[in-house]
C-alpha cells in the first residue's frame, strides 16, 4: 500500500465512529479530506459538523454537510483529525496544514479525539517534523529569537496566512522528549497564538493505516 492507501485504510475505519444524529469535530488535512469524502453515504443520518478549518468548511458544505458554528455547540462525542507525527503516548504534532489554532480549540470541546495517519506518521520521540508556532504577525521576529533561544531553528513559512490572519514559524532541529512541558513553554512566550504539540489534549484512539490494515489503539 502506498502512503495515500493507508490514509484511506485510517479514514475508513474512523468512519466506524460515527455515531447516528451526531455532530462530528472535522479536522484538516489529506487524511481528514478522505474521511469526509467517505461520509457521503451517512451524511443524511448525521445532524452536522464542527469544522477546524475554512478548507474543511467548503469541502463539508460542498457535500451537503451542514457545518455549526462552534458557539452553538454544547459538546460533542468525536474529533477526527491528522497529525503529523504522533508518539506512543499519544502527543501529536499538528499544523502541517497550518489550522493547528482552530484544530486546537475543536479538540478541546471534544470527548474524544481520534487520530488518523499513515504509519509514516508514528514516531518515537516528537520532532523531526519541524514543529509549527502560529504568531501574530508583528512578534515574528521576537517570538523566533525566543525559540532559537530554546534550541530550535526557526523558519518563517513564506506566503503563509492562517484562517485567523496570522503567521507560521516551523521550527526544525528539536527533539522533543516532554512534549507537554514544551508546549506550556512556547505557549507562554508572548505573541505565541498556539503551538502544534498536542499534548494536554492528545488523542484518545489512534488508527494507524498500515500493510496490513488499520491498526486501532484505544
Ligand atoms: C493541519 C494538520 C494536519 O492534520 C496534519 O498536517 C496532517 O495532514 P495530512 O493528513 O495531510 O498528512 O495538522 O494543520
Amino acid at each position: 500500500m502506498d502512503q495515500n492507501q493507508k490514509k484511506i485504510c485510517a479514514a475508513e475505519e474512523a468512519v466506524k465512529y460515527v455515531k447516528e444524529n451526531a455532530v462530528l469535530g472535522v479536522g484538516t488535512g489529506s487524511t481528514v479530506n478522505y474521511f469526509i469524502d467517505r461520509l457521503e453515504p451517512i451524511k443524511d443520518k448525521i445532524k452536522g459538523a464542527v469544522s477546524s478549518s475554512v478548507a474543511s468548511t467548503k469541502r463539508l458544505e460542498a457535500m451537503g454537510i451542514k457545518v455549526f458554528d462552534l458557539n452553538d455547540v454544547d459538546s460533542f462525542d468525536i474529533y477526527v483529525d491528522g497529525a503529523d507525527e504522533i508518539n506512543p503516548e499519544m502527543d501529536m504534532i499538528k499544523g502541517g496544514g497550518a489550522a493547528l489554532t482552530r484544530e486546537k480549540i475543536v479538540a478541546a470541546v471534544a470527548r474524544k479525539f481520534i487520530c488518523i495517519v499513515d504509519d509514516t506518521k508514528v514516531v518515537d520521540v516528537l520532532g523531526k517534523f519541524p514543529l509549527p508556532v502560529e504568531v501574530i504577525p508583528m512578534a515574528r521576529e521576537y517570538v523566533a529569537r525566543e525559540l532559537t533561544a530554546l534550541g530550535g531553528r526557526p523558519v518563517y513559512r513564506e506566503g503563509c496566512v492562517t484562517d485567523n490572519g496570522n503567521h507560521i514559524l516551523d521550527v526544525h532541529d528539536l527533539k522533543i522528549t516532554e512534549p507537554k512541558k514544551l508546549e506550556q513553554t512556547i505557549n507562554a512566550i508572548a505573541g505565541v497564538v498556539t503551538v502544534g504539540i498536542f499534548g494536554r489534549r492528545g488523542a484518545d484512539v489512534l488508527i494507524v493505516g498500515t500493510d496490513n490494515g488499520a491498526k486501532v489503539t484505544e
